[in-house]
């Protein structure tokens, strides 16, 4: 059976759509970008060959975000877990040259209609080191609100304070 993938969501500026193989180098950029890498979980794959199975393991809800008017790859947005068609847990990340442009807004904003029209989930979650004001920022402007900070939690691997957000979508 054909592996599903990402549905292709338009916004303004933007196109979401699966991943590509013509995404890679973008992808290696960005993913090597210690402003980038700063607060993320532990060290994500780096080489050609690990970027390909991030390619090649699509699923539903992992979209690379790209510009509409030249399809070039700026950044990604994904809920990686999705408990009982209820809960999802949101993650994105920009090129650092992508930052302050609104752009991040945009996307996560579509992904979050898209949570509610069409995966009919009923609230998302973020978890954000708690030193990482641009990811704060985002998901406060996004209408999240601030659960509780965590002190010394498991954050993908490393540990951190951690800001648990949460929102009714
Ligand atoms: C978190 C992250 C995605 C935020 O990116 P961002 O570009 O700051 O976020 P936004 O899309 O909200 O853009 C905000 C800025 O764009 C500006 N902007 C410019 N044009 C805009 C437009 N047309 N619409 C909206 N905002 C616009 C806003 O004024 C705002 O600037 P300000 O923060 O100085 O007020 C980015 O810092 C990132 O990729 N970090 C590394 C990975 C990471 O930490 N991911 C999160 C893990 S939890």
């Amino acid at each position: 059976m054909a592996k599903k993938e990402a549905p292709k969501i338009q916004t303004e500026r933007l196109v979401l759509r699966p991943r590509a193989e013509k995404d890679i180098p973008n992808m290696i950029k960005m993913l090597n970008d210690d402003e980038v890498r700063e607060f993320l979980g532990i060290n994500p794959p780096r080489d050609e060959y690990s970027m390909l199975e991030m390619v090649r393991n699509r699923t539903e809800t992992k979209w690379a975000v790209t510009l509409k008017d030249t399809d070039e790859f700026i950044g990604d947005v994904m809920i990686p877990e999705i408990a009982e068609d209820y809960l999802g847990e949101i993650g994105y990340r920009f090129m650092r040259e992508h930052w302050g442009c609104g752009f991040a807004y945009e996307a996560v904003s579509a992904v979050i209609e898209h949570s509610k029209s069409t995966l009919h989930l009923k609230r998302l979650s973020a978890k954000i080191d708690n030193k990482n004001l641009p990811s704060k920022k985002l998901i406060e402007k996004l209408g999240f609100t601030l659960v509780a900070v965590l002190p010394e939690s498991h954050l993908q691997g490393r540990v951190a304070d951690v800001a648990y957000y949460s929102r009714i979508v």
